[in-house]
Order: structure tokens, then C-alpha cells, then sequence
């Protein structure tokens, strides 16, 4: 299935709970659609694509769940729940970026009745969901054409069919050139502190049968240092419009140590996740989470973190990091791959005339 499906017999959003895999498989739906908002903060799903899809179907379910019987007063309550939403988590810019997109379809003046808006909120949102499979599969060919036979890649999170609809950006590159028949291997970032290269990427991996190791994050240097990875690819959750990016917490070390190793570096990112808007990375919203993703981390069954700093929350957890502009050999996009200088380039990705 998808990683976010819409079920018409529950009136719901179905997810894969991403928190329990691999070694628990769970498809909670939800009928509220502060639950969905909720899922998103707790990471149940998680992923730039993936939480815009989640909150377009949540903005449609609450559509659904309002009893309002006339179109001005339906926009009113779903206008509400949007709010709720967009506060779910705050630096994916594709949790604004889809609610904005059904907010403009209840904007339209052209429904008859609340039923017609609620029929035209739930499409839009099921179209936003095939879109981003369309589109990730663009990136994926757009992507292998830079993937050679044989290279070693770094990977860092998880940015596979589970942070988006299906498929994925920078995992889809990667799945892309498997299915070209390009024989390569993966290290997979682990992903402290909640491992989703170690949990999600090496999972999605194994099934597809595509050669992988995991690895520490800071042993990527090493690897780097000693010429036996050829390339780095990483998602993002916002670029900003001079190409700094925003990823998950170690993608800057990352692409500095590939930087100095001469190692090309790509994001991999659907037009979505571009935001025009913020000139640079330094504007984008960082999310810090709770301390205790740091402090629970358990070594032998047991806490790593001596018992005070336990008690007190002493950590210190800031969920994505900013990588400049100046770190990336390209961006790539479902409309070509964006180079220096990224003002220009990116504007076009987002035209789709680059
Ligand atoms: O905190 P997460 O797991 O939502 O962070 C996800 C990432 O950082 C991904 O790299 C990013 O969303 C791109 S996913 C296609």
C-alpha cells in the first residue's frame, strides 16, 4: 500500500505507523483529523512528501467531519482545521504548501452545496497523492542519469516510498538506477537519534534487493576520505530560494566532509519543497524535539544517558539542519536537475522551464 491512503469505508486516512517498523507492520486509520495532525508531531508518518499528502487527506477528513450544512460555513470549520494542521510540525514547507492547495480549491465559488466542496476537497487531495508519485518517479530518472555503474552512494534518513506517497526522492534515485540495471551499493546513514536510515532505508532497501551497509553517521568521513564513496544523495524538507537546504540533523556535516573529499552532492527534492519565499536558509522555521529522543537512546537494554540527565532533559535535539547552497554539486527536481546559480535555476525548476 501507500504510505497515506484515503478509506472510503472508514471515511479516514490510513498510515503505515513508521514508528514501529521494521519489526512491527500497523495501518492505523484515523477518522479525526486533529489525530492526523497528531500523527504528524508524533512521526507516526514522517518525510517532507509524505506529511503533505497526510495533511491534504486530514484537511479533506475534516471537511467530512464538519457538520456544517452550507458551503460558507464549511470553509469557515475547514479553514480551522487547517490551522490545526499546519502547526503539526513546522520545516517541511509541503505541510503548508498542500493545505494552501486545498485551501484554494474551498475557495472557489463554484459549489452548490457543502457536499460539492467536500467532494472537491477529498479530490484534490487524492490528486496531490498521485501527483507525488508521478513526480517522484521523474526525480528517480532525472536523478540515475548522475548515478554511474558501480558507485558507492551515502544516503542519510529515510527518503524512500515512506517519506513520500511511493517511491521517493532521493531513495527513488537510487531505486531508478536499480532498475536501469546499474549495480551499486549504499551506506546508509543510521540516522540518530531515531534512526530512520537504520530502521526505514535499510528496510526499504532489503526488499528491493539493492546492495546496502549501514553505517554511524560519523563514519561517513571515513568512507569519504578514503575515495570509496562516489556520491551523496539526500532529500530536504525546504529549499530556500538561494539553494540552502534543509534536512535531517548531520546532512551538513555530510556535505561538507564530500565537499572536502571532492564527492558530488545532490538533494533530491520535488518543486513542492522549493520555497521561493525565504531568500535564504537561515529564515527556515528549525524544529527542536523532545531531548528525550536524544536521552532515550538505550546501549546493552539499557539508558546511555546517566539517570540525572535523564530526569532533567538534559539534550539538546534539533531535528533538521542547513546546508548552504555552496555544499551542493545540484538539486534535483521532477523538472531537471538545478545548478548554480541556484536564483536562477530554481525559480526555473519551479516554472518548469529550467
Ligand atoms: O524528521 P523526518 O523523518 O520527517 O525527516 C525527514 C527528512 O529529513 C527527509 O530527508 C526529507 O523529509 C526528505 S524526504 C523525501
Amino acid at each position: 500500500m501507500r504510505t497515506v491512503e484515503w478509506d472510503a469505508q472508514a471515511v479516514g486516512v490510513r498510515l503505515i505507523d513508521q514508528r514501529l517498523l521494521p519489526n512491527q507492520i500497523e495501518y492505523p486509520v484515523y477518522t479525526d483529523y486533529a489525530a492526523v495532525g497528531r500523527a504528524i508531531t508524533d512521526m507516526v508518518v514522517r518525510g517532507a512528501p509524505a506529511i503533505g499528502a497526510t495533511a491534504a487527506y486530514g484537511l479533506a477528513l475534516a471537511g467530512f467531519q464538519s457538520r456544517a450544512g452550507d458551503v460558507v460555513n464549511l470553509r469557515r470549520d475547514v479553514q480551522q482545521a487547517a490551522d490545526v494542521l499546519r502547526a503539526a510540525r513546522p520545516t517541511a514547507v509541503n505541510l503548508g504548501w498542500a493545505l494552501d492547495r486545498l485551501l484554494r480549491v474551498a475557495a472557489q465559488d463554484s459549489y452548490a452545496a457543502a457536499d460539492d466542496l467536500r467532494q472537491a476537497l477529498l479530490a484534490e487531495a487524492q490528486t496531490l497523492a498521485d501527483e507525488d508519485v508521478a513526480l517522484n518517479r521523474r526525480m528517480g530518472f532525472n536523478g540515475a542519469a548522475l548515478v554511474q555503474d558501480g558507485d558507492t552512494i551515502i544516503h542519510h534518513c529515510n527518503t524512500g516510498a515512506l517519506a513520500a506517497v511511493d517511491f521517493g526522492t532521493a531513495l527513488g534515485v537510487i531505486f531508478a538506477a536499480h532498475e536501469q540495471g546499474k549495480e551499486i551499493h549504499v551506506l546508509v546513514d543510521e540516522t540518530r537519534p531515531r534512526l530512520q536510515g537504520a530502521r526505514l532505508t535499510a528496510w526499504e532497501l532489503e526488499q528491493k534487493g539493492i546492495s546496502f551497509e549501514l553505517i554511524a553517521d560519523n563514519a561517513a568521513g571515513f568512507f569519504l576520505k578514503r575515495g570509496e564513496a562516489q556520491l551523496c544523495l539526500v532529500g530536504a524538507d525546504r529549499v530556500t530560494a538561494n539553494g540552502d537546504v534543509a534536512n535531517k540533523i548531520g546532512t551538513y556535516p555530510l556535505a561538507v566532509v564530500a565537499r572536502e573529499n571532492g564527492v558530488p552532492f545532490y538533494s533530491v527534492v520535488p518543486t513542492s519543497t522549493i520555497d521561493l519565499s525565504l531568500a535564504h536558509g537561515d529564515l527556515i522555521p528549525i524544529e527542536r524535539r523532545d531531548p528525550h529522543e536524544v536521552l532515550g537512546l538505550e546501549f546493552a537494554g539499557q539508558p546511555v544517558a546517566p539517570a540525572g540527565a535523564r530526569q532533567h532533559g538534559r539534550a539538546r535535539n534539533p531535528a533538521f539542519d542547513v546546508t548552504p547552497a555552496r555544499y551542493l554539486t545540484g538539486i534535483i527536481t521532477e523538472n531537471g536537475v538545478a545548478r548554480p546559480p541556484y536564483t536562477l535555476s530554481l525559480a526555473r525548476a519551479v516554472a518548469g522551464t529550467l
